[in-house]
């Protein structure tokens, strides 16, 4: 008999505070879903918001366990967790999305390289390293990426000359050919446990190379129809091969000859999808929440073009947040914001978003170009 829907009585606990799972819970109301958070900083953006707010490491064993133990489902909005709790976890029974497996998979570029060749899925070419020692000799340009631990572009180091080589990192990490790309681009895909599976249309980010974070991110992405095809095509392999259950998130380079390869994937909202949330007909938070509870997943048809713009904390500036700008801004039709509670700035925190929605790409870029002019995230 098919298992009736418990709304309110469903426990979700999830693996990490941040803003990922702020907006995990604004959807998870409108279903009535229990949303629980477990996060190490006592002022995580969860805190105050959550069904309850457990404030211990994401990381040991005995937390993770503990946390677990009287969820219905386990979810992650963040990748560095205990994997082994969650196993034991898993083995109790316990419903645990994305699986442990997958999370040890995708937590070590190395292994994740390592499964986009064994099951032939496009990716730039590798080879391992244990350390620095063993990178030199080979020939620049090439980049260099921590195979555990890397976060926001934070281990990650494109390398063009011995100089760059030897202040890189000192531990196992991954050379990777520096791929001539034309656009980065992501695709959401979710799978639930039936096995159904949807996409969101294809997104382009364009990136702030001294931050190394997107500074903007367009929906719909402007590439040809068989790259949109291709990129939903490839999203869906990954997510069957994985076998995953819930949201996963698949970066892509478009090569200069119109090649689309996987740069990496996570098994979680992304901030990609984002505008999801006003462009399309279910956001990317709400999908995750029905992959996990198995339930049918939402149409992701786009309703209206969407450009987002991470709010980041200004270089120079840390303490006390202040958005300056934010009340002018806010009068400009079809704008949203997206503060995520954080009440310290730091040069480069992602402190919120904005989507700015309209009928064209061309009238959200004018538009989201202009606001970013506008808007500083500063401290008092
Ligand atoms: N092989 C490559 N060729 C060219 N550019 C690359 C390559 N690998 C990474 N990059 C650039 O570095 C950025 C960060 O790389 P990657 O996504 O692997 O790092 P990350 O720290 O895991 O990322 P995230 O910011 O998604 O947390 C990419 O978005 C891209 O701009
Ligand atoms: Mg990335």
């Amino acid at each position: 008999m098919k298992k009736h829907w418990h709304g309110g009585n469903t426990k979700v606990g999830v693996l990490g505070g941040g803003q990922l799972g702020r907006m995990m819970i604004q959807s998870a109301i409108n279903l009535d879903i229990q949303i629980h958070c477990l996060d190490p900083d006592p002022n995580a953006p969860c805190s105050a918001i959550a069904n309850s707010f457990t404030c211990g490491s994401l990381n040991d064993f005995d937390t993770v366990l503990a946390f677990g133990s009287d969820k219905d489902v386990i979810t992650v909005e963040i990748e560095n967790v205990n994997i082994e709790a969650l196993k034991v976890l898993q083995s109790e029974g316990k419903k645990v999305f994305p699986q442990p497996g997958i999370l040890e998979i995708i937590k070590d570029k190395g292994l994740q390289k390592q499964f986009y060749l064994d099951h032939s899925l496009p990716t730039a070419s590798f080879q391992f390293i244990d350390s620095l020692a063993d990178a030199r000799g080979i020939e620049f340009p090439f980049v260099h990426k921590l195979r555990t631990g890397g976060y926001d572009g934070k281990g990650v180091n494109v390398i063009r000359k011995a100089q760059e080589l030897e202040s890189s990192f000192d531990a196992p990490s991954i050379i990777e050919d520096l791929v001539p790309l034309k656009k980065e681009l992501s695709s959401i895909v979710a799978r639930n446990e039936n096995g159904d599976i949807s996409v969101f249309p294809l997104v382009e980010c364009e990136f702030d190379s001294e931050a190394n974070l997107v500074s903007f991110l367009f929906s719909p992405a402007n590439v040809s129809v068989e790259v949109e095809i291709k990129s939903a095509e490839i999203a869906k392999n990954v997510v069957e091969k994985l076998g995953m259950v819930g949201l996963l998130a698949v970066e892509f380079f478009l090569t200069e000859d119109d090649n689309l390869v996987i740069n990496e994937i996570a098994p979680r909202p992304h901030n990609s999808g984002h505008h999801t949330i006003e462009c399309c007909m279910v956001s990317q938070f709400e999908q995750h929440l029905r992959a996990i509870l198995n339930l049918p997943l939402g149409d992701t048809a786009l309703i209206r073009c969407g450009a987002m713009l991470n709010l980041t904390g200004e270089k120079g500036f840390e303490g006390p947040v202040h958005y300056e700008g934010l009340e002018d801004i806010l009068k400009i039709p079809g704008l949203y914001a997206h503060l995520y509670g954080k009440k310290i700035s730091k040069p480069f925190r992602k402190m919120g978003h904005l989507t700015i929605t309209g009928e064209s790409i061309d009238e959200v870029r004018e538009l989201a170009i202009k606001v970013k002019k506008r808007l500083r995230v500063i401290s008092t």
